[in-house]
């Protein structure tokens, strides 16, 4: 009892003592009637005053939705996505001018109206983020805040509307830490010359995402700045020698996705700080700066992809043995990958994207110690030689992409061992031998694609237990053999090309076994693919190539010998991941065509709800055409031709919506449906079969013609209608998102 009389007691003087040591108008008791009154003056002046429906005068003010406080006063005011309507001048008069606020936090609440110097801002408060609102100004408004709150050390203003051309006469920013003025309108590089000309103790500055024209200016004193971003502006010219001189504390040095040109000034080298460089998405040109690079000891995230450096790539990268990212796709790189890469023991490269380059040589045996390589990416280059098994070793591995090569020699068995493998994409090399049965192992894998090499065998039955397994290319091959029909037993599997092998045996009904049940939600989110379309001839069987797609530059795609034989028209393009947001039910792409297959076309097909592409063409199919295929309502493209089928075109196809289609060169005979969407298709979809007969081949019973415009003119230009190409388009945005038409640039 004593005891905790006592304590009381002790409270007391210290909380006596403590008033003393303040000014004593900080310390009125209980709780501030002043800081009740301006927060309800602003609740007062919102345009949805009830979303603070607590503050109200029989809440004790530090219980407010929001308030934080310290010893009975208001210290923090933290309000995130309410849509309260607020102007900033009530901010301003009302809650600026609470006397110990430290951190005020209006996050994405309708703010509106001007930012300004209050006329009365705390001088305790430290930490202002204003971001998402609606905020308007300038850039000299905005330090003008800075200044007259005297504490300030971080303005956050990200997302709001700032950027008018005004500048008021104003000191340098003698405290502020951060200022973050990330996607604004801010338009012109003159802002950009004011603010340099402000830094004073800055150390982190973002303007990315803005729309600053013009050139870089110099950064007359950045001696305190650790953290620049300009990225994603309109930025152009060349980076003057001195541009950076001064700045010799930068760690984090971002001017990617602008239009900057000419080459990377050596002097950068001064900033031997820099632990994050991203130049990338610019034109800038010449050599890789590879000096100023090997002086800077700590630099862990290199980005200098989509830019015009040539030359090769210097062994000495591999003195930066903090690499973590090092992204240089979509240059004109050429020479040897360097050796050296990784063979300190202890390499810390996580990501290396040399893809759309002119490397040529080998794959560098050195890369198996990298073994905290996660993604490694050298499509679209000259590499030759096999692939290293000692790449097996690499056990954090996720991505091996290595298309468009001229690898040679087998897919190494020793890749089984990387567990985490999610992406196997080697298609067009020159690669033998079988698909090694290890990789059973690789339980991960998402995507394979083997497309496009000479391998032999047959397609391994144990591809039925990879769990994860959606997109599975194998085409253009010498596989033989049966499709497994394990492949049905693939949870997410819903892509499948086998096309342009010697596959034998009939179409397995179990490849519909997952239908109704598909887990769509496997497929990994954010990976860019195009696909190509070609209008059908004869030198190519490809109707359509899927490609993976990070890192390479669209006219890029001219660079692969295929495109020329293919004619392909099209390139449609977008991101995986969206599948699993479209209700995917079923298999929704399945290409078996130019193999050997036989039997019959197994009705389960029509349980393939989501199926939009069928594509058995050019096999030695027989038997009926299942009438059950005619409720395939999203199916667009179906080819049958070149296969022995007979019998009637069922007039459930009539309930087909079928944007393309080829059904000739078979035994069918009979009436062709005359409602729905068949009689519209030029005569060459039905050609060539037993005896067909109605629209829009000659009527059955010998009736004269009574519209003598139904012929149509046999078409060059076969399966390029208009109606095609929207339907590609809509099966890649189904698929994946905007399938959007690049154009017809390859020719
Ligand atoms: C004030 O807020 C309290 C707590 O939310 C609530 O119970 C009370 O009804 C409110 N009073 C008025 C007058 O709105
Ligand atoms: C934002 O507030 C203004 C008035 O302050 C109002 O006109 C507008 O509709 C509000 N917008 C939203 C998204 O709440
Ligand atoms: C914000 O307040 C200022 C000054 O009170 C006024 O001029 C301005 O029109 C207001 N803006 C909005 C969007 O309500
Ligand atoms: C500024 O704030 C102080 C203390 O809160 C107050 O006494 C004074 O009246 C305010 N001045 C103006 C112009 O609002
Ligand atoms: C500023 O606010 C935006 C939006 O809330 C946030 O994403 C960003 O990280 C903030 N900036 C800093 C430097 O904290
Ligand atoms: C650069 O700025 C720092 C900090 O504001 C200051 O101490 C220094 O004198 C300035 N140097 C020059 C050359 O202006
Ligand atoms: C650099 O900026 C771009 C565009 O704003 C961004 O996508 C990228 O992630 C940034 N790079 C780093 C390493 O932060
Ligand atoms: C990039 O720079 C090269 C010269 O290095 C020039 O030929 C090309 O037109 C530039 N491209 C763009 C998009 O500015
Ligand atoms: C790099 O490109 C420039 C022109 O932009 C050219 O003068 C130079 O010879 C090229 N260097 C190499 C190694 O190809
Ligand atoms: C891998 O590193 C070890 C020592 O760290 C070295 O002895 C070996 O030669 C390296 N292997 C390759 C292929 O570079
Ligand atoms: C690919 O390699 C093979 C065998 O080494 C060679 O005959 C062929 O010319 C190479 N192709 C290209 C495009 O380099
Ligand atoms: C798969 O891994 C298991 C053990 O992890 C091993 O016993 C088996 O031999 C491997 N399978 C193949 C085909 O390599």
């Amino acid at each position: 009892m004593e005891e905790a009389m006592k304590r009381v007691h002790h409270t007391k003087v210290t909380f006596t003592l403590s008033c003393l040591l303040h000014l004593f108008f900080f310390c009125a008791l209980p709780a501030m009637a002043g800081d009740v009154d301006r927060l309800i003056s602003f609740k007062n002046s919102l345009a949805n005053p009830s979303l603070l429906s607590n503050w109200n005068g029989t809440s004790s003010v530090c219980e407010f939705q929001g308030v934080t406080c310290k010893s009975g006063h208001v210290s923090s005011l933290k309000i995130r996505g309410l849509p309260l309507g607020a102007n900033f001048s009530s901010v301003s008069a009302h809650i600026l001018s609470l006397q110990n606020l430290e951190t005020l936090t209006l996050h994405s609440i309708n703010l509106t109206g001007s930012i300004s110097a209050p006329r009365n801002c705390t001088l305790r408060l430290k930490e202002l983020d204003l971001s998402s609102n609606n905020l308007r100004g300038s850039v000299s408004d905005a330090t003008s805040l800075a200044n007259s709150c005297v504490s300030l050390q971080s303005l956050n203003l990200s997302d709001n509307s700032i950027g008018q051309s005004f500048y008021s006469p104003s000191s340098v920013l003698p405290h502020l830490k951060m200022l973050d003025l990330s996607n604004n309108k801010i338009a012109t590089n003159e802002d950009l010359e004011w603010l340099f000309s402000k830094l004073g103790m800055l150390k982190h500055l973002d303007l990315s995402d803005n729309n600053i024209k013009g050139t870089l200016p110099y950064i007359t004193n950045c001696t305190t700045l650790k953290h620049l971003d300009l990225s994603a502006n309109q930025l152009s010219g060349t980076i003057l020698t001195g541009t950076f001189s001064s700045c010799l504390d930068l760690t984090y040095l971002n001017l990617s996705t602008n239009h900057f040109t000419g080459k990377v000034p050596t002097e950068i080298q001064a900033c031997s700080d820099l632990i994050t460089l991203s130049l990338s998405n610019n034109n800038f040109s010449g050599e890789i700066p590879i000096l100023s690079l090997v002086s800077m000891p700590g630099l862990r995230f290199l980005e200098l992809a989509f830019n015009n450096f040539n030359g090769s790539l210097s062994e000495s990268i591999s003195k930066l043995t903090s690499l973590e990212i090092l992204d240089i796709s979509a240059n004109q790189l050429s020479g040897l990958i360097p050796q050296s890469l990784c063979t300190n023991n202890i390499s810390s490269l996580e990501v290396l994207h040399l893809q759309d380059n002119y490397f040529t040589g080998s794959v560098p045996y050195s890369l198996s110690n990298c073994t905290n390589l996660v993604s490694l990416d050298l499509s679209l280059n000259l590499l030759s030689g096999s692939i290293p098994g000692s790449l097996g070793s690499l056990s954090n591995l996720k991505d091996l992409i290595i298309w468009q090569n001229n690898l040679t020699g087998a897919i190494p068995a020793e890749l089984s061992s990387l567990k985490l493998l999610r992406n196997l994409i080697l298609n067009y090399n020159s690669l033998t031998g079988k698909i090694p049965d290890g990789l059973v192992n690789c339980t991960n894998l998402n995507w394979i694609s083997l497309a496009s090499n000479q391998l032999t065998g047959s397609i391994p039955i144990w591809i039925g237990k990879l769990e994860k397994l959606v997109v599975l290319i194998l085409s253009n091959n010498s596989f033989t053999g049966l499709i497994p029909t394990e492949l049905g037993d693939c949870p997410g599997l819903c892509y499948i090309d086998l096309s342009n092998n010697q596959i034998n045996g009939s179409i397995p009904p179990t490849l519909a076994k997952q239908s109704g049940k598909i887990v769509s939600d496997l497929i990994v989110d954010g990976w860019l693919y195009v696909s190509l379309a070609s209008s059908k001839n004869i030198q190519c069987h490809n109707t359509l190539s899927f490609l993976e797609f990070n890192g390479i530059r669209y006219y890029d795609l001219m660079r692969m010998p295929v495109t020329h034989y293919c004619n392909f028209m099209r390139v449609y393009t977008g991101f995986t991941g969206e599948l699993r947001r479209s209700n995917v039910l079923s298999m929704i792409y399945l290409d078996l065509s130019y193999n050997l297959l036989d039997g019959h076309i197994p009705t389960e097909i029509s349980t393939m709800q989501s199926l939009r592409f069928l594509n058995l063409e050019h096999n030695h199919l027989s038997g009926p055409l299942p009438p059950e295929l005619g409720i395939l309502t999203n199916l667009f493209a179906l080819y049958l031709s070149h296969n022995f089928l007979d019998g009637m075109i069922p007039s459930s196809f009539s309930g087909l919506s079928l944007s393309d289609l080829d059904l000739s060169n078979n035994r069918l005979s009979g009436t062709i449906p005359e409602w729905g969407s068949l009689a519209t298709f030029p005569a060459y979809a039905f050609e060539n079969n037993s005896g067909l007969c109605g629209l829009p081949l000659p009527p059955c019973n010998g009736r004269s013609i009574s519209n003598g415009n139904v012929l149509q003119k046999p078409s060059t230009n076969y399966g390029s209608s208009d109606g095609w190409w929207i339907a590609l388009g809509v099966l890649f945005s189904f698929f994946l998102i905007i399938g959007f038409v690049i154009g017809q640039f390859i020719k």
